[in-house]
């Protein structure tokens, strides 16, 4: 827009999240790859397309409305309307997500408790909302954390703050430092967000006892935990997926968030919240805090596409409600990627960490999920990124994004999701080439 356009409003009139880094940054990662197409993507985080399948998404829906004619014992015309007309705000398909929950993590709920959101978005903006009552109200949140999560706080008005993760994943010292922290200076931490499972971006996960521990500091200090898992069935060969906190929660303390747009389809838009929690309402009635949620979600999205759930619905009836089953070739793939990126960052920058002579290039080793962080000897942003487009054809995410504050950053996040071992071979010669320059741009 040039100065000289005319203008209506400011945006310093709007809800003042507008213009907040946590929400621009989506955006401008999405225009850096758009600036440069011919660049290898090491930096998006979406599925692999080539697995896309336009005639499944049919079969899908087909799949799912003999369901509902066969199985639920729906009239012809009751099944039509259930999919094409507006619909229950709490979802159709929570029957089938509850029998997922019990068949691939062993999570017992109650389909009453699963709201059915447009993505696991809407889901952590719901429970963020509902959550927010009063200007007291925080949020703990892992450092680094997910932009969604933090763009979602800012438009709740609700204060993330930062918790260490430290190498397991979460520093619970920190955690408890932090909730004394909050409550010292007036204010209500009102849960933790965090993704115990190939975090994004940090790649990290929690082991089964430091999960434990995290429940019994969350019973002590009462506190939720809001467990967002959309990576966790991507793991490697190297042993059992631990349990995920849900199914170690045997006090309500967990709210889960689930996705479907990383092991059904994105373009679905479809993820739920398992909200089991009760909630003590007027005149005593007592229900799920799913409920609330429904209430909120009434007002936002009225309810989620039934013809996308009905997608989502039928691919998990073609597989037993397993979507471990539904993802055998996409979790070989990616876990081939991240150990090709893994031993191509190894071949790379050979050097020892921190030996003097060398610049010291390091990086996390996941067992599994998309991303894997590079730590490099001089700050990454957004100007470098764009270079990085633009030059060496190379795009990646910088680290600062998923920090909620200014300071410098010294290291991006690389995806293995989008590409193939090729384009991970051509990415990482091109970022080798772009650390090396850069290492002899700041000697010199
Ligand atoms: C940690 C995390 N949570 C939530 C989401 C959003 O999921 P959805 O596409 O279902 O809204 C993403 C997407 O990348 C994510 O990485």
């Amino acid at each position: 827009m040039s100065a000289a356009e005319p203008v209506d409003l400011t945006v310093a009139d709007l809800h003042p999240a507008l213009g907040d880094p946590a929400l621009t940054s989506m955006n401008f990662l999405n225009e850096v790859s758009e600036r440069y197409p011919a660049a290898v993507s090491l930096a998006a985080g979406r599925p692999y397309e080539e697995f896309f399948d336009l005639a499944a998404v049919h079969r899908h829906l087909d799949t799912f409305h003999r369901h509902l004619v066969d199985d639920l014992g729906h009239r012809p015309e009751q099944a039509r309307r259930l999919l094409l007309q507006y619909g229950r705000t709490k979802g159709i398909v929570h029957h089938l997500i509850a029998r997922n929950l019990a068949v691939d993590e062993g999570i017992t709920v109650d389909p009453e408790d699963v709201v059915v959101t447009v993505g696991c978005q809407e889901a952590m903006f719901l429970v963020l909302r509902a959550l927010r009552a009063g200007p007291a109200d925080v949020l703990l949140a892992v450092a680094p954390t997910y932009v969604g999560l933090t763009g979602a706080a800012r438009l709740v008005d609700l204060p993330v703050w930062p918790v260490a993760g430290g190498s397991a994943g979460v520093d619970l010292t920190d955690l408890a430092a932090q909730v004394q922290r909050a409550r010292a200076a007036g204010l209500r931490p009102r849960a933790c967000y965090l993704m115990p499972d190939f975090a994004n971006p940090s790649g990290l996960s929690i082991d089964t006892a430091h999960r434990q521990r995290l429940l019994d500091l969350a019973v002590h200090e009462d506190l939720l935990l809001l467990e967002d898992n959309p990576y966790g069935l991507f793991h490697s060969d190297d042993g059992p997926r631990p349990p995920t906190l849900k199914a170690l929660d045997t006090g309500r303390r967990v709210v889960y968030l689930g996705s479907f747009a990383k092991t059904v389809l994105p373009g679905a838009r479809v993820g739920y919240v398992v909200a089991d929690q009760r909630v003590a309402g007027p005149g005593g009635r007592v229900g799920p805090l799913a409920d609330q949620l429904a209430m909120i979600k009434s007002m936002v999205t009225v309810n989620t596409s039934p013809i996308a759930q009905a997608v989502i619905g039928g691919r998990l009836l073609e597989h037993g409600c397993s979507l471990v089953a539904a993802n055998t070739r996409e979790r070989s793939a990616y876990t081939r990627n991240l150990r090709h990126l893994v031993a191509g960052l190894a071949r790379r920058f050979p050097a020892l960490p921190d030996q003097p002579d060398r610049p010291a290039v390091r990086w996390t080793v996941p067992a599994g999920g998309f991303f894997v962080v590079v730590t490099v000897p001089f700050p990454v942003d957004d100007a470098l990124l764009d270079r990085s487009g633009r030059d060496y054809g190379v795009l990646w995410t910088p680290m600062a994004h998923f920090y909620d504050d200014t300071a410098p950053v010294r290291a991006l996040r690389l995806s293995v999701s989008a590409v193939t071992p090729e384009q991970i071979d051509v990415g990482l010669d091109r970022l080798a080439a772009l650390i090396t320059d850069e290492v002899t741009r700041r000697a010199g």
